[in-house]
């Protein structure tokens, strides 16, 4: 099974952004744990982190045919990035949202998001784990 993780703005600054919220861990980190969880379920797993809503629609545009499954952490985008939403839309691509924080917890504007029903499922409050627990639950999936 092929799976592209996407982490949009300023999930390239965990570990040192607000740590009371989402956690001690870097990104390299959270990747590299992913990395070795997916290994177990042979899964091939690729990465992507961007800041700018153009680079992740291009990223999504250009591995859809490629991969199975999309995971993805919009960081803000989640509340208002039409633009990530049309994307997944037109390439069909079957995604999990995954939030670390819990974003109903926390101000009231994150509590929408612009993608929610168009994925299979969403994951909010684990921290990092989330993203396992993403790739848990798609190990049980025939592709
Ligand atoms: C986030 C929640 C968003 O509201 C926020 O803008 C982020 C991170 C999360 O993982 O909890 O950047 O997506």
């Amino acid at each position: 099974m092929n799976i592209l993780i996407i982490n949009g703005p300023n999930l390239n600054f965990l570990g040192k952004r607000e740590p009371e919220i989402y956690g001690d861990k870097t990104l390299e980190l959270i990747n590299s744990e992913i990395k070795d969880f997916g290994k177990k379920y042979g899964m091939k797993i690729e990465f992507f982190h961007s800041n700018h809503e153009g680079y992740i629609i291009d990223k999504i545009q250009q591995n859809y045919e490629k991969v199975d499954y999309l995971v993805i952490n919009p960081g803000a985008l989640t509340h208002y990035g039409i633009g990530i939403r049309d994307a997944i839309l037109s390439t069909n691509l079957k995604t999990i949202e995954v939030h670390l924080s819990n974003v109903y917890s926390r101000e009231e504007f994150r509590h929408k998001s612009v993608i929610s029903d168009i994925c299979i499922g969403k994951i909010t409050g684990f921290g990092s784990e989330g993203y396992k627990m993403a790739l848990q639950y798609l190990s049980n999936l025939k592709k």
